[in-house]
């Protein structure tokens, strides 16, 4: 028997795996150290879990529109407007099961058989499966460290060619934390115009910056991008609801009905009441963001001056997301090696940079106590001495 030529060559989220074997470790009672989460450890604040349970309880358990909940996507409408300069109207909406069903739908929206979509690399696991999925070509790009791992216009026009279809953006950035600024977008997005190249801009980690800096969207830097450009944003992140499954997709006007038409015959929607938690989130105080971010903001700093002590590592210091991308070219072992026997030998999680198509560093997630990096980070430390 075979399989779907689309799903021969898709590979399973190594990131979800190792994070689930860090914790079938933990629950076995090694002491184990992870810094492989792709998510906040907070728990979700308390009056977005009662506005569900308020749902649960009042009987909101059928379906809903495919797009969502239509009190739900105005006040995503009213967000992108308030926050990022955006006018989308409730239409152009679809309120997905996270981040990651929207920037699918996107895909398989827009993307022919054959049609190339330009990835920068090192990049979020998922985007090249996801291109698969939808039938078209990863275009991966590198960058470089010195760049802080952004792409540039020059390197955006070298790997163009009449069948790129789409380039996929993603500030601020998993794994390597960077932020584009307005400038750098702008150049980026002016040349995707230029040649009518779409962009899916997954703004996630929006809310996650450091610095006092802000996350641009691209859609706002100008009405030709607008009408070129996908926004996918979501909960997930910024208000700890992983679990929730709750993200969206703001479209241009002649892809949003697709998108909706799309979900319609695959997921529905998303989950009834967890929609009136994503409603309480963006209605309610904002206050809990903030001291999520300050916390980050504590742990990013902690994590850094641990790097900053060891010989052998050095990294570009991340001013978004939760991540911190280490270069380990100096201590000679290949990222697979170097997260084998760190787990071995100090039981200590970290992500292999080669399943971000970079092998040559790993990433750490500081998403975690400030207890727990000091622990995980002495081993690190010892890890890395013992390899000199
Ligand atoms: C860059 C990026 N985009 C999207 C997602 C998916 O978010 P969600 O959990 O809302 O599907 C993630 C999750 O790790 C991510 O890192």
């Amino acid at each position: 028997m075979e399989l779907a030529r689309r799903v021969r060559h898709l590979s399973p989220s190594l990131t979800l795996a190792l994070d689930s074997k860090a914790k079938a470790m933990r629950a076995q009672g090694v002491d184990i150290v992870n810094f492989a989460s792709g998510e906040p450890d907070f728990d979700t604040p308390e009056h977005i879990k009662a506005a569900a349970m308020g749902a649960l309880d009042a009987g909101f358990t059928k379906y809903t529109p495919p797009g969502g909940i239509p009190e739900l996507r105005r006040a995503i409408s009213e967000k992108l407007k308030a926050d990022n300069g955006l006018d989308y109207s409730p239409e152009q909406i679809v309120v997905t099961a996270g981040a990651k069903q929207a920037c699918l739908n996107v895909l398989l929206a827009v993307v022919e058989p054959e049609d190339e979509v330009i990835i920068p690399s090192p990049y979020w696991v998922s985007y090249p499966e996801m291109v698969k999925l939808a039938g078209g070509e990863p275009v991966l790009v590198p960058t470089r460290r010195e760049n802080g791992y952004k792409i540039t216009p020059e390197e955006f026009a070298d790997h163009m060619t009449p069948r790129t279809r789409l380039i996929i953006l993603n500030s601020p950035h998993n794994p390597t934390g960077s932020l584009y600024s307005e400038k750098e977008l702008q150049a980026l997005a002016q040349l995707a115009a230029e040649e009518e190249i779409l962009i899916l801009s997954d703004e996630i980690y929006e809310k996650l910056v450091y610095d006092g800096r802000k996350a641009p969207s691209v859609a706002a830097l100008g009405s030709l991008f607008y009408e070129l450009c996908f926004t996918v944003n979501g909960f997930s992140k910024a208000y700890a609801m992983t679990g929730w499954r709750l993200g969206y997709v703001a479209a241009p006007r002649w892809a949003a009905e697709a998108i909706e038409s799309i979900q319609s015959h695959t997921s529905s929607h998303a989950t009834s009441f967890a929609q009136r938690g994503a409603l309480a989130a963006y209605k309610g105080p904002q206050d809990c963001v903030a001291e999520m971010v300050a916390e980050l903001d504590r742990r990013r700093q902690r994590m850094m001056q641990w790097l900053n002590k060891m010989d052998g590592l050095t990294y570009v210091p991340p001013h978004g997301a939760f991540y911190i991308f280490a270069d380990i070219t100096a201590l000679g072992l290949d990222s697979r090696s170097f997260c084998e026997q760190l787990l071995e030998r100090e039981h200590v999680v970290a992500v292999p940079g080669i399943v971000f198509g970079e092998d040559s560093s790993v990433r750490l997630s500081y998403a975690t106590t400030l207890e727990e990096i000091d622990r995980g980070m002495e081993r690190v430390a010892r890890f890395v001495a013992s390899l000199h």
